[in-house]
């Protein structure tokens, strides 16, 4: 998501952060900012937009730091060594999940009395609880954020010790994040600690780095300690000490980054696409966790989503383009089936036009990853202009769908920098999922215990997404047959059909082969034509009731010779002769999109990289399309 970086050693620290990250910046953010503490003054500088407009704020101190290169290191001496000559410094590009990006939201945060500053990724679950507490106790808060409540909890826990103020105060923290805590209190010392976002430690002679991602400490060392899962980092300019969550001292062994710089920006990753489809199990949690209980009570009153408001749709309209109406798809399926509530998925392109009938009794939700989308942002308007409400899906926040919709939902991805869109569809399904679940029991068509055990299993499914990535490598084995085709058809039922739309389509814009979706039923009326020895047939079978039928349909493919490859829980698999399986996870029927998703996903992937497609920009598309 955002980007962090750290200094503590005896350069300037100004210079190290902003090149670090300048290096960060190919993950896309909305704001950036910084905060070094230099002869115990902290120097602090936020701005809203590019990292240029930060670095022209700071030209004049930027001038009088020098160049981060080696040479501008202060000499040593002993007041190096005992840290009081120590340049200290953390930076931040922020990408927005709460609160608009603004000078005031961009981190670094602090407390009341600017003595502990904070940068941050991820997302603080229960800030809202804590926020309220603190308030009562008398701090004043500056920001929308989260993150704000973290440099407030260490400034009502500190008692000399800031190690102990940082640990003590992640033990109230629920959620993720990567924290990076400087205070003018401890000149020499930073202090880090992570959970479920990445951090790591760059190690260098006399000083010491931080980043949450390795292209920010390539320019200053390849050395490193990679945090892991509630490990805490204090850093001094001669010394990193790492303890686990109980403060045990952990000894960790030095990784030596051998990746290139491009390749580091991928974590490793060859193509931005892979990263973020590895990504999913990571941007889930961040959207879901948030909103579910522990009992798997949906929470979408604080999204704004109040029973007055809801209560007055009678129907639904799902609007969006490509891969977003394919979410809508899903969602469609969703709303029905949970809701009971009449739902359409339709095209922005076509809605916009046809004169819709919507009014104020039709919820039109619009999803887009951008939400930058010209087709969508108008239909949004066309669907305002009839009185219908406007609920927006939507990862960025600040844009122009978020600002002008009525009320939104955020999937909370993270910048999606590959064309071809993984971790943002499956987070917007996953939030279609809590909008279904959440109206199903405002309507009263799902019962209490229903709605909880979908929860619980939503609560689970980031685990079973990485089940379905460990699949990789048989799905790039069957990319590698798919690859020598020119026709590929996918087909399903129920919301397997709302995932081949999908997957056919993914196919398509990487691998540039002709792909096709066919709800499974609707084969025998015209498409199985096609269907000559050998054609390769993609048979998604993840509902039980609607197994049947789509095997009968596999059989007529069968009986022309087609080759069909079948992805299905093993559950609903067995029996399947003369077909390729490929097993899914065992999962709930209506989750099942967001496993099934995934193989689909990497299909694609696999068969353009063997076809040796550009991945990540594939011909003639953009990522935002803000043009009709
Ligand atoms: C395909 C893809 C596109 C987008 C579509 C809408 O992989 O990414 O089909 O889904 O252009 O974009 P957003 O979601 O930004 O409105």
């Amino acid at each position: 998501m955002c980007g962090i970086v750290g200094y503590v050693g005896p350069r300037p620290a100004l210079p190290v952060l902003l090149s670090g990250l300048a290096r960060l910046e190919y993950r896309g953010y909305d704001s950036a900012g910084v905060a070094v503490l230099e002869g115990g003054r902290v120097l602090a500088c936020k701005r809203e937009g590019r990292l240029s407009r930060l670095e022209a704020e700071l030209a004049p101190y930027l001038e009088a730091a020098g160049s981060a290169a080696p040479g501008a290191c202060v000499p040593g001496g002993t007041a190096e060594r005992d840290g009081s000559r120590a340049r200290v410094g953390i930076g931040h590009t922020r990408w927005a999940t709460h609160g608009v990006p603004s000078d005031e939201n961009a981190h670094p945060h602090a407390d009341c009395h600017g003595r502990f500053w904070v940068v941050h990724n991820g997302i603080i679950e229960n800030y809202r609880e804590l926020r309220a507490e603190l308030q009562a106790q008398g701090h004043v808060f500056r920001s929308e954020t989260d993150t704000e409540v973290v440099p407030h909890l260490i400034e009502s826990l500190y008692r000399g010790d800031l190690a102990a103020a940082v640990a003590e105060a992640v033990r109230r923290l629920r959620g993720s994040y990567a924290l990076a805590v400087m205070s003018p209190l401890h000149p020499g010392t930073l202090v880090a600690v992570r959970q479920e976002s990445p951090l790591v430690v760059g190690l260098g002679r006399g000083e010491n780095f931080l980043a949450s991602d390795v292209p920010a400490l390539l320019e200053f060392t390849r050395d490193t300690y990679i945090l892991d899962e509630g490990e805490m980092a204090v850093l001094s300019p001669h010394a990193v000490q790492v303890t686990d969550r109980g403060g045990r001292p952990v000894a960790k062994e030095v990784f030596r980054v051998t990746w290139d710089a491009s390749m580091a920006q991928k974590g490793g990753y060859p193509h931005f696409m892979l990263k973020e489809i590895h990504e999913q199990p990571g941007a889930l949690r961040q959207t879901l966790l948030p909103r579910l209980g522990e009992e798997g009570d949906v929470r979408a009153e604080e999204d704004g989503l109040d029973p007055a408001w809801l209560g007055r749709f009678r129907r639904v309209h799902l609007v969006a383009c490509g891969t977003a109406y394919h979410a809508g798809l899903v969602g469609k399926y969703l709303l029905e089936g949970l809701a009971r509530i009449p739902a359409e998925a339709e095209l922005a392109s076509e809605f916009r036009y046809r004169q819709p009938l919507v009014d104020r009794d039709t919820l039109v939700v619009v999803i887009s990853q951008s939400g930058e989308t010209a087709d969508t942002r108008a239909a949004l308007r066309e669907a305002r202009a009839r009185g219908a409400g406007v609920l927006a899906i939507v990862n960025v926040v600040g844009s122009s769908i978020a600002r002008e919709a009525e009320r939104v939902l955020y999937t909370w991805a993270g910048p999606e920098i590959a064309v071809a869109s993984t971790k943002a569809y499956s987070c917007q399904v996953a939030v279609l999922t809590l909008l279904a679940l959440h109206l199903g029991r405002l309507r009263g068509t799902l019962p209490a215990e229903e709605s909880r055990r979908l929860g619980r299993s939503l609560r689970a499914l980031p685990a079973l997404v990485e089940e379905a990535l460990a699949g990789a490598g048989r799905v790039a084995e069957v990319a590698g047959q798919v690859a020598g085709h020119e026709d590929v058809f996918f087909i399903g039922r129920g919301l397997d059909y709302a995932v081949a739309q999908e997957a056919q389509l993914k196919l398509k814009e990487i691998s540039y082969i002709h792909a096709e979706a066919y709800a499974a039923g609707e084969l025998k009326h015209g498409t199985l034509a096609l269907i000559v020895p050998d054609t390769p047939v993609v048979a998604l079978v993840t509902q039980p009731a609607l197994r049947e039928k789509t095997m009968s349909n596999v059989e007529e493919v069968r009986a022309r010779g087609g080759r069909v490859y079948l992805f299905a829980p093993a559950s609903l698999a067995s029996g399947a002769a003369g077909v390729e399986v490929l097993t899914l996870p065992e999962v709930d029927p209506w989750l099942a999109p967001l496993v099934a998703v995934v193989p689909m996903q990497l299909l694609a992937y696999y068969a353009a990289v063997a076809r040796g497609c550009d991945v990540d920009k594939p011909r003639n598309l953009a990522k935002s399309v803000t043009v009709e």
